[in-house]
């Protein structure tokens, strides 16, 4: 089987949002905010496909079957950009469990050093989202989704505003089964393993650090 391609989200909303995001002179409350309307658009699209389960609910009128969520939903912020994500997307799913997961980055090597992590029990009947705005080397999201993996998760979905090629060999790589919902794909990481032309550090322009 073949891996998904990465979806790269186009639609007019999500790239005006994500300009926005990229200029160097965007203040962190606007950042913010552009990054939360984005995630929003950006969950709306990875969870085009979760299974639904019929419901009988009663109008004012009359009995009729509506749709619930087949699985509990599970939203996996990657320390700390992905919060920003995360805040975004919990009021579209407020039954949704948050999970997280701290990976931080070695400077001098780009390396993933994971040094937190609070999973919840029902990983295995979940559907899960892995949050992360940026997927540079992959390194800190093939590292989560594996402790995902290891931990029961196996319907798990990966969700980041700018992507590299990079990342997402190394996603296609380690995790062919994991579905990626992307606004951009970009054109590569620099020496520092920053994603170029990228927005910067998400983490530090979304928290003003
Ligand atoms: N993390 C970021 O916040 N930005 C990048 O460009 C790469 C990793």
């Amino acid at each position: 089987m073949s891996a998904p391609q990465p979806l790269v989200v186009t639609h007019p909303l999500a790239q005006i949002h994500l300009t926005v995001m990229r200029k160097e002179d965007t203040p962190s409350a606007q950042f913010r905010w552009h990054l939360q309307r984005l995630a929003e658009i950006l969950f709306t699209v990875a969870s085009r496909s979760l299974e639904t389960q019929e419901v009988s609910i009663r109008t004012p009128l009359a009995e009729m079957q509506g749709q619930t969520f087949a699985r509990p939903i599970v939203l996996v912020p990657i320390l700390r950009a992905g919060l920003g994500l995360a805040d975004a997307i919990l009021p579209l799913v407020p039954e949704a469990t948050v999970a997280h997961i701290g990976i931080a980055r070695c400077e001098e090597t780009a390396k993933p050093k994971p040094y937190y992590a609070k999973l919840p029990a029902l990983l295995s009947r979940s559907d899960v989202f892995v949050l992360d705005p940026m997927l540079a080397t992959g390194g800190s999201a093939c590292a989560a989704i594996s402790q995902l993996k290891a931990a029961g998760a196996n319907r798990l979905n990966f969700i980041s505003v700018v992507s590299s090629p990079q990342g997402l060999e190394a996603m296609h790589e380690k995790h062919p089964d994991v579905p990626i919902v992307t606004a951009a794909i970009d054109d590569g990481l620099n020496d520092r393993a920053y994603i170029v032309p990228g927005l910067g550090d998400a983490g530090d322009r979304c928290f003003g650090t």
